[in-house]
């Protein structure tokens, strides 16, 4: 079963899905619509790159706004090379994955730089980029500047295993679907082809109730022949998570909340925060209290899922006036890079969503 039938249907597989996305391509604004670069027309390569950034692990629902928001207030890559980090890590609160803001914001730097603010044309030299991984070079390469490079992001994994029926369990299964996918890539239009692909892995080929019946290529699907589409791709075992404690602290004077600057390097590195106990990816936090006092302890009131671990927060309140940060006697967590904000203006601090979800509750308490 899978990529030893794919030659004989490739053909036709390929010219439906392409005839399909003419008709139904999403109107997206990182977008010009089918077919207009073959008649010369491209998109913007800082919109693809952003676009494409935005789209590693989050839907694109979640980041029509952001790329709005991010292409006003940067129109260019030259504008956003010239930025603050902290601005554009705090425009980026809420889309998760922090370390690709960070790489964002030092790839724009490395294109004024080293590249004259021009983006390379080529994947090979995109790769060459910081924070430029395969499947980002890749789609740049096709979608801005039409070099037939084989595409492939989880939708298209999907679609190409389902369409092959390849049942080698992720992620030894992914050599097959790239062999699928490169079958069926044309010479001219590759960028179109691998969005008409993903198009139809997020709107058809669904991970759950996929609409088969709406589907161009149903009756040359062999999942669909097997009457077992939802089984592919085939997933390995699941491993159970390692659950993390943590604790916030909210320390509060005169409507005034302390929000710190999290360490360079780490978890959610150079963001905005709440002040915590030290929890990471391999180890709870240490509980303990940055300076003595009476806190007010909230037990397990946010839980929080990254992709290796999840969190459990707890949550330590500190109401007080003239509160020295600074003369504290727990050595584990020293308060530095601190600043009191407003808390009616805590929607304007950039808080990555874990710590959003803990002001929220908070506020709601009160
Ligand atoms: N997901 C990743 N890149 C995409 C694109 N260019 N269009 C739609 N969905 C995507």
């Amino acid at each position: 079963m899978g990529v030893d039938r794919i030659t004989g249907s490739a053909g036709k597989i390929a010219a439906k899905i392409s005839e399909h996305y003419v008709d139904n391509a999403r109107i997206l604004p990182w977008r010009v619509p089918p077919g207009q670069s073959g008649g010369g027309i491209w998109p913007d390569p800082y919109h693809v790159w952003l676009s494409e950034v935005m789209l590693q692990q989050t839907t694109v629902a979640a980041v029509i706004s952001y790329f709005e928001k991010f292409t006003r207030r940067w129109p260019t890559v030259a504008s956003l090379a010239a930025a603050e980090q902290s601005d554009v890590l705090a425009a980026w609160a809420g889309l998760g994955y922090y370390a690709r803001a960070r790489n964002l914001h030092k790839c724009a730097r490395y294109i004024i730089d080293n590249k004259e603010g021009l983006f390379p044309q080529k994947e090979s030299e995109l790769l060459e980029l910081p924070g430029i991984g395969p499947y980002t070079a890749a789609a740049i390469a096709a979608i801005a500047f039409g070099e037939r490079t084989v595409v492939v992001d989880a939708n298209i994994e999907r679609l190409m295993a389902r369409l092959f029926a390849i049942d080698t369990p992720l992620p030894a299964g992914k050599a097959g679907i790239r062999v699928a996918m490169d079958r069926l890539t044309p010479e001219q239009g590759a960028g179109d082809f691998a969005q008409a692909c993903m198009d139809m892995g997020a709107t058809i080929c669904t991970a759950k109730t996929p609409r088969c019946g709406d589907c161009p290529v149903q009756s040359l699907c062999q999942a669909h022949a097997l009457g077992e589409v939802e089984r592919y791709p085939v997933k390995p075992a699941k491993k159970t998570k390692a659950v993390r404690r943590g604790r916030f602290f909210w320390i509060e004077d005169n409507d005034n909340l302390l929000l710190v600057t999290r360490p360079g390097k780490g978890m959610l590195a150079a963001m905005r925060a709440l002040p915590d106990d030290g929890w990471a990816a391999r180890n709870d936090g240490y509980a303990a209290a940055p300076f003595p006092g009476k806190w007010e302890l909230h037990e397990n009131i946010v839980q929080h899922s990254f992709t290796h671990f999840s969190l459990e927060v707890d949550l330590a309140v500190y109401h007080g006036d003239k509160i020295a940060i600074n003369s504290r006697d727990s050595r584990e967590r020293p308060i530095s890079d601190a600043i009191w904000w407003p808390i009616r203006e805590l929607e304007h601090a950039g808080l990555p969503t874990l710590f959003g979800k803990v002001v929220k509750w908070k506020l709601k308490e009160q």
